[in-house]
């Protein structure tokens, strides 16, 4: 087996046939001639083949080492695929910690629709075992968590689910398939906004699934096509042309991270920090069981939403939006931004406080972004 950056070059990234090209061609048509009636190659329609997507695809299915990837227009789409699934009727089991637009997809759209959800705290696998009800279907979860840091024991929850015949998601944004690939551990279905890691330059919304199981793979395909949420040529080639450096850029956004992490620590202007790498992590074992290293993300209570404020405002390297996962590094504000649209009582129960700031660390110099954050913190 090529190790992950071979793979991230390679998989379904071989030169082109006709040319000797060695990117991907950008493959705008969307038809295809057909030899006579009812006979072509493969390829015919572009929602529901095209060769640049292919091409996507394969390098995702290589990379979560599933039997096969689709690719879809956003990581909402991907994860509206994996859903697709289950229908009225059937209950999911899903953490109750988790980005906002998911939560708000599951309690807004599938909800309505007759799906019925118990949200549990996923760090304890009894909590799963113990909400299983006679029609649940699937267990769905982040880990670690947005933004909350939490972590899910992936073994765990799929020997559940294999012993009660469930089917597994999992949210890999996070980590990104070099840090983390829960189909090791027996997880049926992966998800990932590709907006995040897998693009990682902040300049292409995409989704991507990726599954284990032939089963799910069929009805994948057969959601994809009819529902049509698929991403462009472009995008998939911007998507193949970014996942070369993905190994490259997940262990600098790691190393950054584990030091501002440690440094806001040791800080007695910090009320706390939530990074899986620190030591005084409560999970930080596991993590270091399920992850290779601990990712980009850190989330910091600042005490008050004046803090969060005056930290925000005075960061000159870590730009103030919504995502992650780019080169440059990041801050925002939970509570208005990403996660608006979570109850505020349960926002409380979770933790995600007005004081709370996710940062999401890029991959500058990192005495650079050391610097911008003592600034931030002076200004509190
Ligand atoms: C963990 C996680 N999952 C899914 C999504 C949704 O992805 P997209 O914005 O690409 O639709 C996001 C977006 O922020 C996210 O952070």
């Amino acid at each position: 087996m090529p190790g992950f950056n071979t793979t991230a070059i390679h998989a379904g990234q071989e030169p082109e046939k006709l040319t000797g090209a060695v990117t991907v061609p950008i493959y705008q048509s969307t038809t295809y001639a057909q030899q006579e009636l009812g006979e072509h190659v493969k390829y015919d329609y572009g929602r529901t083949i095209n060769p640049t997507r292919e091409a996507w695809e394969t390098s995702l299915a290589a990379l979560e080492n599933g039997i096969a990837g689709f690719a879809f227009s956003s990581g909402m789409s991907a994860i509206a695929a994996a859903m697709s699934i289950i229908g009225p009727g059937d209950h999911v089991i899903a953490g109750n910690d988790m980005y906002g637009g998911t939560y708000r997809y599951f309690s807004k759209i599938l909800e309505p629709l007759g799906v019925k959800f118990s949200y549990v705290d996923m760090r304890n696998p009894a909590n799963v075992q113990n909400a299983i009800k006679d029609n649940t279907r699937l267990i769905y979860c982040e880990t670690p968590t947005n933004p909350m840091m939490n972590l899910t024991d992936l073994g765990a929850i799929a020997k559940i689910a294999r012993e009660e015949g469930l089917i597994t998601v999992v949210d890999n944004t996070f980590m990104s398939p070099y840090l983390q690939n829960p189909l090791d551990f027996g997880i049926e279905i992966v998800v990932h906004s590709a907006t995040k890691y897998l693009g990682g330059h902040s300049d292409v919304i995409g989704g991507a699934l990726v599954t284990s199981k032939q089963e799910h793979a069929e009805k994948i395909k057969f959601y994809q096509n009819s529902y049509g949420a698929v991403p462009s040529p472009f995008d998939c080639w911007l998507l193949l042309r970014s996942v070369k450096t993905l190994g490259l850029r997940m262990r600098a956004h790691s190393d950054n991270a584990q030091v501002i992490a440690e440094r806001l620590h040791s800080d007695p202007r910090v009320a706390k920090v939530f990074y899986p790498g620190l030591a005084s992590h409560p999970q930080h074992e596991l993590a270091k069981s399920q992850m290779k290293a601990f990712g980009g993300m850190i989330s910091l209570e600042t005490g008050s939403i004046d803090n969060a404020k005056k930290f925000t405002k005075t960061l000159r390297y870590f730009t103030l939006g919504e995502s992650l996962g780019g080169v440059e590094s990041l801050v925002c504000h939970p509570v208005t931004m990403t996660h608006g649209s979570v109850p505020e009582e349960r926002r409380k129960e979770l933790g995600i406080t007005p004081g709370l700031v996710r940062l999401s660390v890029g991959v500058e110099d990192v005495e650079d972004l050391l610097e911008d954050i003592e600034r931030g913190l002076e200004a509190l």
